[in-house]
């Protein structure tokens, strides 16, 4: 297995000689994450030096907790809700890059697809079963392949279907973290982490978690099973999460990885009022903060994020994931991308360590901003506890 993995990198390094300067979407610095500088750069650009993540976080504690990569990787958009399907092999062969880099943390879902996302990342990520978690997720009413939406279904007779099902389109002997998608309120917390639990113990399943919940359902669960992670939409236009759930996980020793981190793309600053998403296959047409008024006014953080990079020779991507890496050792980002260079822009963001005043210094830039339009429609926005 590592031969195959260094014959793989010998021959990026060797693709690396001619696609690096256009990979190079941002300079990079060499080797291991660096010492906290006291104003964060990133500097030096080299086509050779592929943006290798090392150092990783972990996320949970004691029995349940896990190691993986600073920066893990959200597979959903590579063929559900962010637009039409890129080729199937070369969103493989761009997961076996985001291996190639030193990523070990994949997130997928049942309701991707639904179904289809799960076999794509059992497809291209079983062959690194032992070095990789792919983690995925429960809780929607999915029936022969069809997802009834907005309905939930957390009992457990499903939560075992699910569990054994998605085990077949991972292609894995256990799913390393187990997430309930949402909550279901027709099941109370405590049966869902029994369930989970009692998985674990037959060796199915190895850590639970769960998703947009609030600090009350986090402590129910956690004293049946403990939670290995909380899964949330969190990003500089979305910080709900710091008043009541970051005080509770980090008192419980419990990891967080935000999701959408880039806020669905918006912002790595290429999404403009004129922007046009496509209407089979990319939820962002049906979110309130992805109308061209809420888009025109939101903008605004873009260049909040643009200009704090722009000195730091950082893009704001960048500036976006490094800003919630620096707020606590216990955060995982999961950006996801269909492309190489964004692939590589993303993981270079590791390497941008922002100071405590750096961190300040967005964060009251941001607020004074007016954020327009709500994360979520009706029926969505009912089944998250935020
Ligand atoms: N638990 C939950 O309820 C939940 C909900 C939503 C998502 N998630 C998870 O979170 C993961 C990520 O969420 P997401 O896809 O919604 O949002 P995201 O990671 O914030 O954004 C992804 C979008 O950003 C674009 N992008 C990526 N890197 C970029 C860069 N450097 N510059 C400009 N654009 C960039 C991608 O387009 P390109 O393909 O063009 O790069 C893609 O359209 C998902 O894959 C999923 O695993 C979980």
């Amino acid at each position: 297995m590592n031969e195959q993995i260094s014959s793989r990198r010998r021959e990026l390094l060797k693709a690396g000689a001619t696609v690096g300067a256009a990979v190079c979407t941002a300079p990079l610095m060499a080797g291991a994450v660096a010492a906290q500088p006291a104003t964060a750069t990133l500097s030096g650009c080299d086509a050779m030096d592929l943006p290798v993540l090392s150092g990783g976080r972990i996320l949970g504690s004691g029995d349940f907790r896990m190691e993986v990569s600073a920066l893990g990787f959200g597979v959903m958009g590579m063929n559900y809700n962010r637009g039409p399907h890129p080729d199937r092999k070369a969103m493989i062969s761009l997961l076996h890059q985001a291996v190639d880099r030193g990523v070990t943390l994949f997130d997928t879902a049942q309701v991707y697809g639904p179904l289809i996302n799960e076999a794509l990342a059992g497809e291209a990520l079983h062959q690194f079963r032992n070095r990789v978690s792919v983690t995925t997720k429960f809780g929607h009413r999915i029936v022969n392949g069809k997802y009834f939406e907005g309905q939930l279904d957390s009992t457990p007779a499903n939560i075992r279907r699910v569990a054994e099902e998605s085990l077949k389109r991972l292609r894995l002997e256990t799913i390393e973290l187990f997430y309930q998608h949402r909550l279901d309120p027709a099941v109370p917390i405590e049966d869902v982490a029994g369930t989970v639990r009692d998985l674990i113990r037959e060796g199915k399943v190895r850590r639970f978690g769960l998703c947009e919940v609030n600090s009350q359902t986090i402590r129910r669960a956690h004293a049946v099973q403990p939670v290995t992670a909380v899964q949330s939409e969190y990003h500089l236009m979305w910080r709900e999460q710091e008043k009541e759930v970051f005080p509770v996980i980090q008192e419980l020793g419990i990891g967080f990885v935000p999701y959408s981190p880039l806020n669905r793309g918006f912002l790595g600053g290429g999404i403009t009022e004129y922007t046009r998403f496509d209407t089979g296959n990319d939820n962002r047409n049906t979110l309130p903060r992805f109308t061209p008024e809420a888009i025109r006014a939101n903008l605004a953080v873009v260049e909040v994020l643009s200009t704090f990079g722009r000195t730091r020779g950082a893009t704001s991507a960048q500036v976006a994931l490094a800003w919630m890496m620096a707020k606590a050792p216990w955060i995982v980002p999961i950006p996801g991308t269909t492309k190489l260079a964004h692939l590589d822009e993303n993981l270079r963001a590791a390497r941008l360590m922002l100071n405590p005043a750096e961190v300040l210094e967005l964060e009251s830039a941001v607020s004074r901003i007016r954020i327009v339009g709500g994360r979520y429609p009706a029926v969505q926005q009912m089944q998250v506890q935020h």
